[in-house]
C-alpha cells in the first residue's frame, strides 16, 4: 500500500455493507449467496484496516429494519454471524456486537456473550452492528440516563451511554451498493464523519477500494465548523 494510507491519521472506520443481495442477483444467484460472499469482504476489510492501523471498525450487519426480509435470509445472515464468531478471531481485536440483541436466539446471544468476554480488552475494536438502529440506541440512552435519575443532560452522558462509548466518533463511514444515505446507523456518533459512497456493491470491495476512499478522506479539510488553520 501507499505511503498516503500507510500513515493514515484514522482511528475509527465504518461500513454500511451493502449490494450482496444484488451482487448474487448478477450472478443468477439467490440473495444468501451474496451474503456469503459478503463476509469474505467483510474480512478483507477488517484486515485491510488493521493493517493501515485502524484501531476501532464498525460495520452494519443487520439493521431492526432488516427483520422485514424473508424468514430464510434473515436465517442465513443470522447462521452467517454465528459461523463466524465461532471461529478463531483476530488476536489482536475485540468483538463487540451492538445492537438489542435479547430478540436473537438464546444460543446465538450466548455465543456473543461469550466471544465478548473472551476477546475483552485487547487492542482493537470491532463492532458488529445486529438488530442495530441508531435512534433506539439514543433513546435507550436517554432512558437510561432518566433511570438513573440524571435531571441535566449533557452530550457527555449520552455519549457514555451509547454503545460505541469507548471508541472515538467514526472518522470515516463508507457506504458501498451506490445508494446514498445513512440508514438509521451511527447517527450522533456521525456528527462529523467524512462520508464516502461508492457504487461497488460489497462483495466486491477490495484492499484497493478502502485505499481510494482513505485517499479521498485525505483529501479532505476537516473543520469542526471551524475555520481553516
Ligand atoms: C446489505 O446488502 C447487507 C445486509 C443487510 C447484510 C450484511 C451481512 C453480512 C455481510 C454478513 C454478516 C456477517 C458477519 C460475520 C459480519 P443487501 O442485501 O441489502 O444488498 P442489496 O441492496 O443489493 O439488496
Amino acid at each position: 500500500m501507499s505511503q498516503t494510507i500507510q500513515n493514515n491519521p484514522l482511528k475509527h472506520i465504518a461500513f454500511i455493507m451493502d449490494g450482496n443481495g444484488r451482487w448474487a442477483k448478477k450472478r443468477g444467484m439467490p440473495r444468501e449467496y451474496g451474503h456469503k460472499h459478503g463476509v469474505e469482504a467483510f474480512k478483507r476489510m477488517i484486515e485491510a484496516c488493521d493493517k493501515i492501523g485502524v484501531k476501532c471498525v464498525t460495520v452494519y450487519a443487520f439493521s431492526t429494519e432488516n427483520w422485514k426480509r424473508p424468514k430464510r435470509e434473515v436465517d442465513a445472515i443470522m447462521n452467517l454471524l454465528d459461523e463466524y464468531l465461532g471461529k478463531d478471531s483476530p488476536q489482536s481485536i475485540s468483538i463487540r456486537v451492538i445492537g438489542d440483541i435479547s430478540a436473537l436466539d438464546k444460543k446465538l446471544q450466548d455465543k456473543i456473550t461469550d466471544i465478548q468476554n473472551k476477546t475483552a480488552n485487547r487492542e482493537n475494536i470491532l463492532n458488529i452492528a445486529i438488530n442495530y438502529g441508531s435512534r433506539a440506541e439514543i433513546v435507550n440512552a436517554c432512558n437510561a440516563l432518566i433511570k438513573e435519575g440524571k435531571t441535566n443532560i449533557t452530550e457527555d452522558d449520552i455519549i457514555s451511554r451509547l454503545y460505541t462509548h469507548d471508541c472515538p466518533d467514526p472518522d470515516l463511514i463508507i457506504r458501498t451498493g451506490g445508494d446514498i444515505r445513512i440508514s438509521n446507523f451511527l447517527l450522533w456518533q456521525a456528527a462529523y464523519s467524512e462520508l464516502y459512497f461508492t457504487d461497488t456493491l460489497w462483495p466486491d470491495m477490495t484492499e484497493e477500494n478502502l485505499k481510494l476512499a482513505v485517499e479521498s478522506f485525505n483529501s479532505r479539510k476537516r473543520r469542526y465548523g471551524g475555520l481553516d488553520k
